[in-house]
């Protein structure tokens, strides 16, 4: 072997190599591309955490009992009106909802022949006074998240204070 074709191998050797690199060059190049793309895609953005702003937009519920005073019984049973598609005043009977006679000072959740939802029945070592029942109207599904109570709820103070008076006079 002479040293030109020596070189020669040399040569061929080298040229591999490279052929090599830039091949794997390419091959990054056309690669690397797709492997970002498929990581970005996975990254699902994630918005401001939604429930944290309207927890923080909530306002502090006054308390109801300076309003009953004052309240308009009269009115209140205008505004149980809201009410009656699923609750009756009448002892024992049931709708949708349970009935409201004797509400106001029963422990909450209590009637045995009432099928109520396990995030009421959770807070059955409290009582319905004028306070809770304040509460549970203002906003069902905030007093008792899971609530069957599936009522809006009633967003004037006046209102509330109306119909828990009209409540504490019938059926009690
Ligand atoms: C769309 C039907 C519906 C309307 C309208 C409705 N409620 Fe209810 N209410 C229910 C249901 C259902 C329950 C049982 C909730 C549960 O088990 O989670 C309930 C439960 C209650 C309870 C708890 C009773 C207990 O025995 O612990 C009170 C108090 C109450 N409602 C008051 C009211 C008042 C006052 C109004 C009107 C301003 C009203 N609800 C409007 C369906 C309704």
């Amino acid at each position: 072997m002479d040293g030109f074709e020596l070189n020669k191998i040399v040569a061929a050797f080298l040229i591999a190599l490279l052929a090599a690199m830039v091949f794997s060059m390419i091959g990054d190049s056309i690669v690397a591309p797709v492997k970002r793309l498929t990581k970005n895609v996975l990254i699902v953005p994630v918005s401001e955490d939604s429930s944290k702003s309207e927890l923080t937009k909530e306002k502090e519920l006054a308390p109801i009992t300076p309003l009953l005073a004052k309240a308009n019984v009269e009115n209140g049973e205008r505004v149980f009106k809201k009410c009656v598609q699923c609750h009756s005043l009448e002892k024992g009977k049931h709708g949708i909802g349970p009935s409201l006679w004797g509400v106001i000072g029963r422990v909450i959740a209590a009637l045995g022949d009432y099928a109520y939802s396990s995030a009421l029945k959770e807070k059955s070592a409290h009582q319905w006074d004028a306070e809770t029942i304040n509460q549970f109207i203002y906003k069902p599904r905030t007093f008792a998240r899971g609530t069957k109570m599936t009522f809006i709820g009633i967003d004037s103070d006046q209102e509330r204070a109306d119909v828990i008076a009209y409540l504490q006079k019938s059926g009690n």
